[in-house]
C-alpha cells in the first residue's frame, strides 16, 4: 500500500467513525481508538507535508485568525419563517395551503423541530467544504468557514456514494446540547469568565470568535435541515432530501415526521411543547413544511418567507422584563432573600411578576440594579430568576444593590456569617420566626412540653397571645380555655405541662432556643463545659469557646452572635425569671448509650432519622441500616415491617418511639 492509500484509507475510517457518532449517534469505537486513528494520521501526514489536503480530518483547526469576516452573498437567500403563535394559527396556515393548492385533499407535511441555535450556510463544491457563513439578513452572510471547519459534526469532505453534486449547498442550524452548555458555563465560571444565558447565546459566541481556536473549544454541533443549490441531484420531496443527507454524512434530527392534514400538525405541535422539557437540547417551536417540493413550488415564496412552510411557536421561557424594586423577604428560618419585583410579564404561559436573587453574592456577580432591564427564566416548576442583565438598557444614575443590614421584618441587625452566602435575622422573637422558634422550643428534645402542638402555636402566635418564647410562661388557664376547641380540662393540663417543664436541663434549655448550629449533642458538650453555668456560657469569648474539643469555628462564631443580642439576652432572662431550673444530673457522663448498637425502622413521628442518629451518637451508640445480632435495641415507628420480625426473632430488644426518648432522656 501505497503512503498516499495508507493515509486516505486511514481518512476515511475517521470520517465513518464521525458519521457513526455524530449521524447516526452510534459510535463504533472508543474514545481512545478515535484517537488513536487521529494520531497516526497526524504521524503519516507529518512525515509527509505534501500530502496533506485541506479536507483532512486532521486539519480543522489551525487556520489563524482573523481581523474581520468577510460578506458572502448567499447563491439563493436564506429565507425565514412565518410565525403561528397557537394551535388556531396553524389551522390557518393549513387552510391557506389548501386554498393556494386549491385542493380538498389532505396535505402531506413534514414536521420538524424548531432548533433553537443559528442558522448557517454549508458549501461543497465537488464533495468538499469550501465555505460557510451565517444567515446575515438573508442575503448577506458573514464568512465563518474556518470557525465552521472545527465543528467536528460538519463533514469536510462528502461521503461518496456516487452521486456527489458538483455544487451543494445545505443548511442547517448550528447549536449545544444542554449537557456541553453546562460544563462550558462551569468552566467558564472556574476561570472567573461570566457564564452564556443560555445555549443559543453560546453558540451565537462561539461561532462569531475571530479566532478558530476559540471555536474549536466550544461543543458545537449542526443539525442540517434544507437545501440551497444542489446541482446535480433532484428530489421529490423534503422528507427524500432528508433522508439522503445522512448518506451524505450530514447529521439531522432524529425526531422528524411525516403526516397528512391539520390533526398531524396539531398533534406534533403538542407532542413537541411536551418533549422539550427532557430534550438534550433547546427546540423553540416546530417548523411544518409542506413535503412535496413540486407543491412547494406552486405555492412559492413571499418576500422574506416561503408560503409552504411556517413555525408553530412555544411560548417562550426566557423573556427580558424590568426590576421595578428589589425587596428584602424573610424565610421562616430568618435567612434574608432578596425578591426581585418585576412589570409582570408572560413567561411560558404564566405572568411573572416576582424574580428570586438569592443573595448579595448573585446581585453582585450579575450586577443587578433597580431599573435595569433583564433577561428572567423560568424552567419547568421553579422559581422565575434572572438569568443576565441587558447591560445597554440600563438607565442612567443607577447604582448597585446593596441590602439592608437589617431585618426587613424585625428590623434586628442581621449578620452574615463568613463563609455563608446568606445573611440572616437572629432575632428569637423575630415575628416571621416566632412560630417555628415557639414549635422547636416546646417540642419534645427540647422544653417538652406536653400537648403544646402546632396548631395551638399558630391559634397563639395569631391571637397575639405569644410575641416571644418567654411570653408561654405568662399564658393563663383562662387566655388557653377560651380559645377554639380548646376545653377546660386540656387548658388545664397545657398549664400543668408549662409548669412541669420549667425543671429541665442546660443542654434542652440551650438546644431550645434555636441558636443556629447548635443542637443538643452541642448542648449536652456546653453543659459540661460550664458546669450549667448560663452566666458564664453568655459571656464566654470566641476562644474560650473554640478552645472546647467538638465547638469549631461557625458554632463558636454561632454562639457568640446569638448572646451578643439584647433581644435574646431579654427573652433568657424572663424564662428564668419564670422560674426555669437546670437540673444537675448524677449522670453516667454523656455515653449512657455506649457501644449500643440502635436500629430505626418504620415511619418515625416523633423526631426525624438524622435526629434520632444524632442524639444516639452523642449518647456513645452508633445506628446501622439492618438489624443483626449485634444490634442492641430496634426502634419501630408506625409501619414497621421486616425489620421489626428480624429483631423479634433475634430477641432485639424493641423500642417505641416515646420508649427510645425516654431512654435517651434519662441522661440529659
Ligand atoms: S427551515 C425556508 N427548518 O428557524 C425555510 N428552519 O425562523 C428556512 N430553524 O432561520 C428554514 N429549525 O434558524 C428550518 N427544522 C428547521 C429549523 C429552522 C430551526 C430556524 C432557522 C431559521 C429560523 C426561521
Amino acid at each position: 500500500m501505497t503512503i498516499n492509500t495508507q493515509i486516505e484509507k486511514l481518512r476515511e475510517l475517521i470520517n465513518h467513525h464521525n458519521i457513526q457518532y455524530y449521524v447516526h449517534d452510534n459510535p463504533t469505537v472508543s474514545d481512545i481508538e478515535y484517537d488513536n486513528l487521529m494520531r497516526e494520521l497526524q504521524d503519516l501526514e507529518s512525515k509527509h507535508p505534501e500530502l496533506i489536503t485541506p479536507e483532512s480530518p486532521t486539519q480543522r483547526v489551525g487556520a489563524s485568525p482573523l481581523t474581520e469576516f468577510n460578506q458572502i452573498t448567499h447563491r439563493i437567500p436564506l429565507l425565514s419563517l412565518a410565525n403561528a403563535m397557537n394551535e388556531d394559527e396553524i389551522k390557518r396556515f393549513d387552510s391557506q395551503i389548501k386554498k393556494g393548492l386549491d385542493t380538498d385533499a389532505e396535505i402531506e407535511y413534514i414536521a420538524e423541530p424548531k432548533l433553537d441555535g443559528l442558522a448557517v450556510e454549508l458549501v461543497y463544491e465537488k464533495g468538499i467544504f469550501v465555505y460557510g457563513s451565517t444567515r446575515g439578513d438573508g442575503v448577506t452572510g458573514e464568512d465563518i468557514t474556518t470557525n465552521l471547519r472545527t465543528i467536528p459534526s460538519i463533514p469536510l469532505r462528502i461521503k461518496d456514494n456516487g452521486d456527489t453534486p458538483e455544487i451543494l449547498e445545505i443548511r442547517g442550524e448550528v447549536f449545544m446540547f444542554h449537557e456541553d452548555f453546562r460544563k462550558l458555563n462551569e468552566t467558564r465560571l472556574d476561570q472567573d469568565k461570566s457564564p452564556f444565558a443560555n445555549p443559543r447565546n453560546a453558540s451565537a459566541g462561539s461561532l462569531r470568535q475571530l479566532n478558530p481556536a476559540i471555536t474549536a473549544s466550544r461543543p458545537l454541533r449542526i443539525y442540517c435541515y434544507a437545501p440551497g443549490v444542489i446541482d446535480g441531484v433532484d428530489f421529490v420531496s423534503q422528507h427524500q432530501f432528508l433522508t439522503r443527507l445522512p448518506e451524505w454524512g450530514f447529521p439531522v434530527c432524529p425526531l422528524i415526521k411525516t403526516g397528512f392534514g391539520v390533526d398531524f400538525l396539531i398533534r406534533f405541535y403538542q407532542e413537541a411543547e411536551s418533549m422539550r422539557r427532557t430534550l438534550p437540547y433547546d427546540i423553540d417551536g416546530a417548523v411544518f413544511k409542506v413535503n412535496n417540493y413540486g407543491q412547494q413550488k406552486t405555492l412559492g415564496t413571499r418576500s422574506r418567507s416561503p408560503r409552504w412552510a411556517i413555525a408553530g411557536k412555544f411560548k417562550a421561557q426566557q423573556v427580558t422584563t424590568i426590576i421595578e424594586n428589589i425587596i428584602p423577604s424573610l424565610g421562616r428560618t430568618g435567612a434574608v432573600t432578596p425578591v426581585a419585583k418585576l412589570s409582570p410579564v408572560n413567561v411560558g404561559g404564566v405572568i411573572v411578576s416576582n424574580a428570586t436573587l438569592h443573595n448579595q453574592d448573585e446581585i453582585d456577580r450579575k450586577d443587578i440594579r433597580i431599573g435595569d432591564t433583564v433577561l428572567i427564566q423560568r424552567a419547568g416548576d421553579v422559581i422565575p430568576e434572572v438569568v443576565m442583565v441587558i447591560k445597554e438598557k440600563r438607565p442612567a444614575g443607577s447604582h448597585p444593590y446593596v441590602l439592608p443590614d437589617t431585618c426587613p421584618v424585625c428590623g434586628h441587625k442581621v449578620k452574615r456569617p463568613e463563609g455563608e452566602a446568606v445573611a440572616r435575622c437572629g432575632n428569637i422573637s423575630c415575628p416571621a420566626q416566632i412560630k417555628g422558634r415557639i414549635s422547636h422550643f416546646v417540642s419534645k428534645n427540647c422544653m417538652d412540653i406536653d400537648g403544646f402542638g402546632v396548631k395551638l402555636v399558630d391559634q397563639l402566635v395569631d391571637e397575639n397571645l405569644i410575641n416571644k418564647i418567654s411570653d408561654i410562661y405568662d399564658l393563663n388557664q383562662q387566655q388557653l380555655a377560651a380559645l377554639d376547641r380548646m376545653g377546660d380540662k386540656s387548658a388545664d393540663n397545657i398549664i400543668e405541662s408549662i409548669g412541669k417543664s420549667k425543671k429541665t436541663t442546660f443542654a434542652r434549655f440551650i438546644h431550645a432556643l434555636g441558636i443556629r448550629n447548635v443542637g443538643i449533642n452541642a448542648g449536652k458538650i456546653l453543659e459540661k463545659a460550664f458546669n450549667s453555668n448560663l452566666a458564664q456560657l453568655q459571656n464566654s469569648s470566641f476562644q474560650s469557646l473554640n478552645a472546647i474539643d467538638e465547638i469549631g469555628d461557625i458554632m463558636a462564631q454561632s454562639i457568640l452572635d446569638f448572646f451578643n443580642d439584647d433581644e435574646n439576652i431579654n427573652t433568657i432572662n424572663k424564662c428564668l425569671e419564670a422560674g426555669i431550673t437546670f437540673e444537675q444530673k448524677q449522670s453516667f457522663g454523656l455515653n449512657i448509650l455506649k457501644s449500643k448498637t440502635f436500629v430505626f425502622t418504620g415511619s418515625l413521628t416523633k423526631f426525624t432519622r438524622n435526629d434520632a442518629k444524632e442524639i444516639v451518637e452523642g449518647l456513645g451508640g452508633k445506628t446501622t441500616g439492618s438489624v443483626s445480632k449485634k444490634t442492641d435495641y430496634l426502634v419501630a415507628g408506625p409501619g414497621a415491617g421486616s425489620k421489626l420480625k428480624k429483631a423479634e426473632s433475634l430477641g432485639v430488644t424493641i423500642l417505641t418511639e416515646d420508649e427510645f426518648l425516654e431512654l435517651s432522656n434519662s441522661s440529659a
